[in-house]
């Protein structure tokens, strides 16, 4: 998962727990409030009731026997003005109930003569049932408590109040939500931005690239990128010196291995006819060869470096520059038994330094046969893509191991399985100065069924 979504998750999950916490805090808030409210409400009526019927009885004079006598009237008029109130006797059973002033048959309910109980006590007791409340309190005459008294409140409207603020929370928690998630969503990607700036800076280290990297903050992220440009520099320091100083070796090496050469070569005459002299001076001649040429290659990258590298341009007949260097390349096809099939498109002409792209594709052409086993073949392919002329060597040999793909274009690298069959390591370096100097580009890739794909492209003219 990217960093960001991670970062964006765990802002949603936070908020949204809170909100959905503070929600329920607030829903849980007005209920206790609304009952503590109805309950309070019902205490002061239901007292004011009681005092009403032990002062009726008192005024006419009556006993607690003739509570019953006088329950339905007391009923009637507590009950005027919507509302619903019952009288009980000291035994629990229902003298009277009426709702609005009109009298009412009912049954009682079960669970409710545990609080007409407890009411008769002398306590207040309530119970709910069905969304109304059961508010039971005692009628007290001179210190004695002779009935209950029965208030049945319905609760639709707390009930009400609680859907209403429970809706305005559920939109507030979308609204909120949607806000929340835009927020988190920008705040994420502006937290993970400057890592990504960061990451794209390490990808392009890789790609030796060093230029400095300035993130204009105070913080941990800036310190990295000033640490980050730091490293590159430092690095670029050491690749230059490295550079400088085999450069100035090569240079260093060119005069002495010229005389060696030069008296090499003048002493294979004299050595004519010693057989044993004639094979160390041989051998002389071939090591300070290939010696000269290793040299030249480094030199020749060392002139690229510092763009001393002069290549001269002209309009090339590239289809039949490759017919003239796969003819020259005979002799050495026959060494390795390796067979060239070309197939190449006729007058394809590309703007080009003649001698530095033969240079180029003979280093190609060399690893194609070098690397591919006796009686192997080598295909070659010369022809137009749209303005763009592609050359393809495709050989059967033993490949290039993927972790070693992206490496074999340094200098001096030479993968693990070709360590036995000899080499610098330069040529491909060299080929890929040559070919970008051209605006073109190498490609190489592992060729399905075993073998390795060169593909170069160079735009035709
Ligand atoms: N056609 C190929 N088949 C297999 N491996 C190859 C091929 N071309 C290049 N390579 C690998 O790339 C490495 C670098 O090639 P190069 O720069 O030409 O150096 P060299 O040929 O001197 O070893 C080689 O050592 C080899 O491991
Ligand atoms: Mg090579």
């Amino acid at each position: 998962m990217k960093l960001s979504t991670r970062l964006m998750l765990y802002y949603l999950t936070a908020t949204l727990l809170s909100l959905a916490l503070v929600g329920f805090a607030i829903l849980k808030a007005i209920e206790h409030y609304g009952m503590e409210t109805v309950e309070e409400q019902l205490k002061t009526q239901s007292d004011s009731a009681s005092v009403y019927v032990a002062q009726s009885l008192l005024l006419e004079k009556l006993g607690p026997q003739e509570l019953a006598a006088i329950a339905p009237r007391l009923t009637g008029n507590l009950s005027a003005g919507s509302r619903e109130i019952r009288i009980y006797d000291e035994q629990v059973q229902l003298l009277s109930a009426a709702v609005d002033g009109v009298q009412q048959t009912v049954q009682v309910e079960k669970p409710f003569t545990d609080t007409l109980t407890a009411a008769l006590k002398g306590n207040y007791a309530y119970g709910i049932h069905n969304n109304d409340v059961y508010f039971a309190s005692p009628i007290e005459l001179q210190g004695a408590v002779i009935g209950v008294l029965e208030f049945v409140y319905p609760l639709h409207f707390l009930n009400q109040i609680l859907t209403a603020t429970q809706k305005v929370l559920y939109a507030g928690a979308v609204v909120f939500g949607i806000l929340i998630t835009i927020l988190s969503i920008y705040i994420a990607r502006k937290v993970v931005k400057p890592i990504k700036q960061l990451v794209e800076v390490t990808q392009r280290f890789a790609r030796r690239d060093f230029t400095p990297v300035h993130l204009p903050r105070n913080d941990e992220i800036g310190q990295l990128s000033r640490s980050f440009s730091e490293m590159g520099s430092q690095l670029q320091d050491y690749i230059q010196r490295q550079r400088q100083f085999v450069a100035n070796v090569s240079h260093e090496l060119r005069t002495p291995l010229t005389a060696i050469k030069g008296y090499s070569e003048y002493l294979i005459d004299e050595v004519k006819g010693r057989a044993d002299l004639e094979k160390a001076v041989y051998h002389l001649n071939n090591e300070s060869t290939r010696l000269a040429k290793l040299v030249n290659e480094l030199l020749f990258l060392s002139r690229v470096d510092a763009r001393r590298e002069p290549f001269y341009f002209s309009r090339v007949d590239f289809s039949l520059l490759m017919r003239e260097t796969l003819e020259k390349l005979q002799i050495r096809t026959l060494k390795y038994e390796v067979r060239l099939q070309a197939n190449l498109q006729p007058n394809l002409y590309i703007w080009a330094d003649e001698e530095k792209i033969t240079q180029a594709v003979m280093n190609l052409l060399d690893n194609a046969i070098k690397y591919s086993p006796p009686q192997g073949s080598v295909e070659i392919e010369w022809y137009l893509e749209g303005t763009r002329g592609i050359l393809a060597i495709m050989d059967r040999g033993m490949g290039i191991p993927a972790e070693d793909l992206h490496k074999i274009f340094e200098r001096f690298y030479r993968s693990s399985n070709t360590k036995a069959i000899g080499g610098t390591g330069l040529g491909l370096a060299i080929t890929r100065e040559i070919i970008t100097a051209h605006k073109g580009s190498l490609d190489i890739t592992n060729r399905p069924g075993g073998g390795t794909v060169v593909k170069i492209t160079l735009p035709a003219v």
